[in-house]
């Protein structure tokens, strides 16, 4: 049985925005930045400050789990946390299931963490992350002589004997992946000596940033072939330190491509995240010919952030290199609508890594696009999608597969869609992005809540 059709579900028949989009909003805190706060501080001794978390299901996961570990994690006020960490090394061992939810980021990095501490702990997840890929984190950190069981084929639950005194990893990452970049790292922190991880394309950094914020030694090289080289010295004195999250540009990309979309819209997103790592979207956006202008740069807790004007515009289809991918990662599903609406074909290149995401978002997509009437087509691991010169039929049903990311994608393509759409399930949206209906609301979206 799927959620969908759960009491819980929650479902949303959208129809054609009435008005144009407009107003100045903020979008929640970085969900990437928002883990690792909880995850490093928790590792660092003394009491670090977090204004700006995501308050989302997700990151709450993370929360819980790193207060079952002996961390103090408590909210103060919206978005402002506080955490007392036990130093590296130094968690307890949990005493029940560590449940991550809908989260593979919760669940990939903090098993780096439980892989190096000297416990037994069993990690699960809901329906979605039980079927996501976890040997890709069990394989390298089996290196450190951490032992690991896990169900077939490495789906969660998984149970994890972790050492006190674990080995260094020398581990060239087999696809682009942050998560497992990061898994690797965080085993490294009690690990004697250095650890070493070389990716082939760079991804998001985030936790090579957070290393060094709290004190670590981290030494990064560019590989001539464009990816890079991160080496960490083991056993660093992690000290507590305030931490500021930007907003998060992967849930920006929603209300961003809506105002694109919606004829007469104009709209202000302040305070968005803007590392290199993560904006692949709002190039190629602009090379789509979106009125999208990146002002006010400036940087805010160590990362550059900036406030975004768009306005409705004319888009044209594009071709997105594979090397742009990892910098865009979860931005293809909301990409895709964008394209669908605009004129002429678009093909997004490599992106087979959509299909491990909180849904095989590479079908996914397709459904949604083709369920509304949009021609797409699978090539290898190329996306190509149809525009339809402003002019997307609508009137399917979107199956959203327990995927935060597909929902928000299915209500921005009902708002210019000529039928209206219905979604199965809006629920999941709560995993990265709570009250993102009424924010779209106060945009003019009438969604109908
Ligand atoms: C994330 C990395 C990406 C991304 C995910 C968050 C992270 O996953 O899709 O939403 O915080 O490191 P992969 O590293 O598996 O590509």
């Amino acid at each position: 049985m799927t959620h969908a059709s759960s009491p819980s579900a929650r479902p949303l028949r959208v129809t054609r925005a009435q008005a144009p989009l407009s107003g100045s909003i903020r979008v929640p805190g970085d969900k990437s930045i928002s883990h690792r706060a909880l995850m490093f501080a928790s590792l660092a001794r003394g009491e670090t400050h977090i204004t700006g978390l995501l308050e989302g299901e997700d990151v709450l996961r993370t929360a819980a789990a790193m207060r079952a570990l002996g961390a103090q994690v408590a909210q103060h006020a919206p978005g402002d946390w506080r955490v007392s960490g036990l130093g590296i090394g130094k968690l307890r061992e949990p005493e029940d299931v560590l449940d991550m939810g809908n989260s593979g980021t919760a669940a990939r990095l903090l098993s780096g963490i439980l892989a190096s501490h000297g416990m037994v702990s069993v990690m699960t997840g809901d329906a979605s992350l039980r079927r996501r890929p976890m040997k890709r984190v069990m394989d390298p950190l089996a290196g450190t002589g951490a032992t690991f069981m896990a169900r077939e084929g490495g789906r969660l639950p998984m149970a994890i004997h972790g050492l006190a005194d674990p080995k260094p990893l020398d581990y060239r990452l087999p696809v682009a992946s942050a998560q497992v970049k990061s898994a690797v790292l965080l085993a490294g922190l009690n690990a004697q000596g250095q650890t070493r991880v070389e990716e082939p394309v760079a991804t998001r950094d985030h936790t090579e940033n957070m290393l060094r914020h709290f004190g670590a030694h981290v030494k990064v090289e560019e590989t001539p072939q464009g990816g890079r080289v991160i080496l960490l010295q083991g056993r660093p004195d992690l000290v507590a330190r305030d931490v500021v999250v930007p907003g998060d540009p992967s849930s920006a990309a929603f209300p961003i491509v809506a105002a694109l979309l919606v004829p007469g819209a104009d709209i202000i997103i302040s305070t968005v995240g803007l590392n290199p790592l993560r904006t692949g979207l709002f190039i190629t956006l602009q090379e789509m010919g979106a009125q999208l202008e990146v002002t006010n740069i400036r940087t805010e807790g160590g990362e550059l952030v900036g406030d975004l004007h768009v306005r409705a515009s004319s888009l044209k289809g594009v071709t997105v290199p594979a090397d742009r991918a990892p910098s865009m990662i979860d931005e293809y599903p909301i990409l895709a609508v964008a394209a669908a609406h605009a004129s002429g074909v678009s093909r997004f290149c490599g992106v087979e890594e959509l299909r491990v995401k909180e849904s095989d978002r590479l079908a996914a997509t397709v459904a949604l696009l083709e369920n509304n009437g949009v021609k797409t087509a699978v090539e290898g691991d190329d996306l190509v999608v149809y525009g339809t010169s402003n002019a997307i039929p609508g009137g399917g049903v979107v199956q959203t597969h327990m995927d935060h990311r597909l929902a928000m994608s299915a209500s921005v393509l009902g708002l210019v869609a000529q039928n209206p759409v219905e979604i199965d399930d809006t629920a999941f949206i709560d995993t990265s992005f709570p009250g993102y209906l009424q924010l779209m609301n106060s945009l003019g979206a009438g969604f109908a809540l």
